[in-house]
């Protein structure tokens, strides 16, 4: 399973990309308006850093306007790793359709059943985004919804990649893993969590310890 990063950090995306771990960053909105900054020359700084798919969203909810937005975004940014970010909808899937004719790549975002996720297969999507912790949060089971969606599109060897977004914790990062999404996109801070292990930091210091006392016995 790929690993990409779920921020518009630059800082947390260097960071990321530093440890060897992401190959892909995935932004919406939310995350744009959080950093302040200008949209398109936070898209291009990230470009720049990480050489993977790069998605970054459209806020037009029609669809002749997400295009126009999308082509937009292509001048501007002018990179070849760039995906359109589009939200699950009719206006969407017409959208994505369009996309996808002009050989833009897309990724179908905010899906929270197994029948948007085949929608936006069939539109033409590249990637489709399920939120797994946002289900979680309404009482359902978000692994349940990337593992149907994994049997689905494997019966039918849908070519759409599963970003697993909406993650939550190292473990959510596990199941989806054990289900077989391609990509988990994950914030900053479980990356890290990720690392850390109580058993690995006191194993290294008494490796540190003992390696003293060898030297202590030198002298
Ligand atoms: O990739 C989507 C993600 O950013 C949403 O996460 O934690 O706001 O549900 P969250």
């Amino acid at each position: 399973m790929k690993l990409f990063i779920d921020t518009a950090n630059v800082e947390d995306i260097r960071r990321a990309n530093d440890l060897g771990v992401i190959c892909g960053v995935t932004t919406n909105p939310s995350l744009i308006a959080k950093e302040g900054r200008d949209f398109v020359e936070v898209v291009k700084e990230i470009a720049e850093i990480v050489d993977g798919p790069i998605s970054a969203e459209v806020i037009s909810v029609e669809a002749d306007k997400m295009v126009t937005e999308a082509l937009e975004l292509y001048r501007t940014i002018n990179n070849k790793n760039l995906v359109i970010k589009i939200p699950m909808c009719a206006e969407g899937l017409k959208a994505t359709k369009q996309l996808a004719a002009m050989g833009i790549k897309t990724n179908v975002t905010l899906i929270f059943s197994t029948a948007q996720a085949l929608l936006a297969a069939k539109a033409g999507a590249t990637y489709v985004s399920p939120f797994v912790g946002r289900l979680d949060d309404i009482g359902f089971e978000g692994i349940d919804l990337v593992e149907d969606i994994v049997k689905i599109f494997r019966n039918y060897a849908i070519k759409t990649e599963i970003i697993s977004a909406s993650i939550r914790s190292s473990n959510h990062v596990i199941e989806v893993a054990r289900v077989g999404s391609d990509i988990a996109t994950v914030p900053y801070k479980i990356i890290e969590s990720m690392i850390q292990h109580p058993l690995t930091v006191s194993g290294i210091q008494r490796f540190l310890d003992d390696w003293a006392k060898v030297e202590q016995q030198q002298i």
